[in-house]
């Protein structure tokens, strides 16, 4: 039987996300329906628009950042059952490719990808879902390796930012570039993602974390999520300053240096900010023609002579059925900050005036309750 339900889709090329009526289908084997309860408004989901759908055909159902309670499973799922609470991921291991072949999942090629099942009502057309999530909607399909169970004292409206935001950042300083403790690290952008690297900097016991924005209410809030030193790149040149914060008789730098803006740019100064032996991670969305230009061969701050590496980090390189639950544990004994993250609750007709705040105002995540 299908369920009737409510989705916020962008149904052509320009056009504003519009709440519309949806039908979803049951679900099919190994696939489980999950009733939504909140969903982050990722910046992900304001590039997708933004890239007037990058490649996804139309119509599209936002959101990958959701949580919920499961109301239906399909056929061979044993693990989960209606009525669990869950976070939804979207790169659970596909179990094909040749890294999870090779027994490496947290390297996943491709993520699952299950059938899409949400239909918008009008034309009974067949929605893609952003991520294979598709969480701005009041139900979803996902594969039921994608649906992590939570703790049943975990809250889902802050349990939904472990999905997206948390888990990268958080992750891309445990699994991605592993920071050690005692490391000097920087982190480029301080939204949703960025707060999330300076937490898990903090977790990983890093020495300094030095917050880099343009923006100084989110410095403000980078010095409450753990940042030990804030420089502002709009009165300072950001490589300068975190080379003078760094000074060690060695020309200073950084072991780590987070780039979390989705901005080239800020790539290459990641890259520039580094001391010898550093790994830069760049972390945001690229749009196709996006490059960065890589110096070789200057002395300070070439990537040969300085022999800076530079990684790329999707999804914090999260093995989500271990880590989703790692982020509820850490949240509820205290070590990881959440409540902070949510500075807005809104409803699924507010994510056009969730897309403004995130590009003019002080947001760190706007979260839906369905
Ligand atoms: N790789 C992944 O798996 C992954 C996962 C989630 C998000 N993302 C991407 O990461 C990026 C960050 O996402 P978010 O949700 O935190 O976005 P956000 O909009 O909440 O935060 C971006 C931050 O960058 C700051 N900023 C803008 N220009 C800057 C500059 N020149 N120098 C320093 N800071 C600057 C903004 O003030 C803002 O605080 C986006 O590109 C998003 O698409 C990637
Ligand atoms: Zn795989
Ligand atoms: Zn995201």
């Amino acid at each position: 039987m299908q369920t009737d339900g409510r989705a916020c889709l962008l149904e052509e090329p320009g056009a504003p996300a519009t709440v519309r009526d949806v039908v979803i289908d049951p679900p099919g084997s190994n696939e489980v329906l999950v009733k939504l309860k909140a969903s982050g408004v990722c910046h992900t989901d304001l590039t997708v628009k933004n890239l007037n759908g990058n490649g996804m055909p139309f119509p599209i159902v936002l959101g990958h950042e959701g949580a919920g309670i499961v109301e239906a499973v399909g056929d061979g799922v044993t693990h989960l059952s209606p009525g669990d609470p869950v976070v939804i991921a979207y790169r659970a291991p596909c179990d094909q490719c040749p890294a999870c072949l090779r027994g490496d999942p947290r390297h996943c090629y491709m993520a699952l990808r299950p059938k899409p099942r949400i239909h918008r009502k009008s034309d009974g057309a067949l929605c893609s879902q952003v991520l294979r999530c598709g969480t701005f909607s009041t139900h979803t399909v996902v594969h039921a390796k994608a649906a992590i169970k939570m703790p049943a004292e975990m809250p889902l409206d802050k349990a939904c930012l472990i999905a997206c935001g948390v888990i990268t950042g958080v992750g891309a300083t445990m699994n991605t570039t592993t920071v050690f403790p005692g490391a000097r690290v920087a982190v480029i952008g301080c939204g949703g993602v960025g707060l999330s690297v300076i937490q898990g900097a903090k977790l990983q016991h890093a020495r300094q974390i030095i917050a880099v924005d343009v923006n100084p209410v989110k410095l403000e809030w980078a010095r409450k999520f753990g940042a030990t030193h804030v420089v502002n790149a709009k009165d300072t040149d950001p490589v300068a300053e975190v080379r003078r914060l760094t000074d060690d008789g060695w020309d200073g730098g950084v072991e780590f240096a987070y780039e979390a803006t989705g901005i080239p740019a800020c790539t290459e100064q990641a890259v520039k900010m580094l001391s010898y032996g550093g790994t830069a991670t760049t972390i945001g969305f690229p749009a196709q023609t996006d490059s960065v230009n890589l110096n070789l061969g200057d002395m300070a701050t070439g990537v040969y002579w300085n022999k800076a590496g530079l990684a790329v980090c999707h999804c914090g390189d999260a093995l989500p059925s271990q880590d989703f639950p790692l982020m509820a544990q850490l949240y509820l004994s205290g070590d990881l900050e959440l409540d902070g993250m949510v500075t807005r609750t809104i409803t699924l007709d507010d994510v056009e005036d969730a897309f403004h705040e995130m590009e003019t105002g002080n947001v760190i995540r706007s979260v839906i309750l369905m």
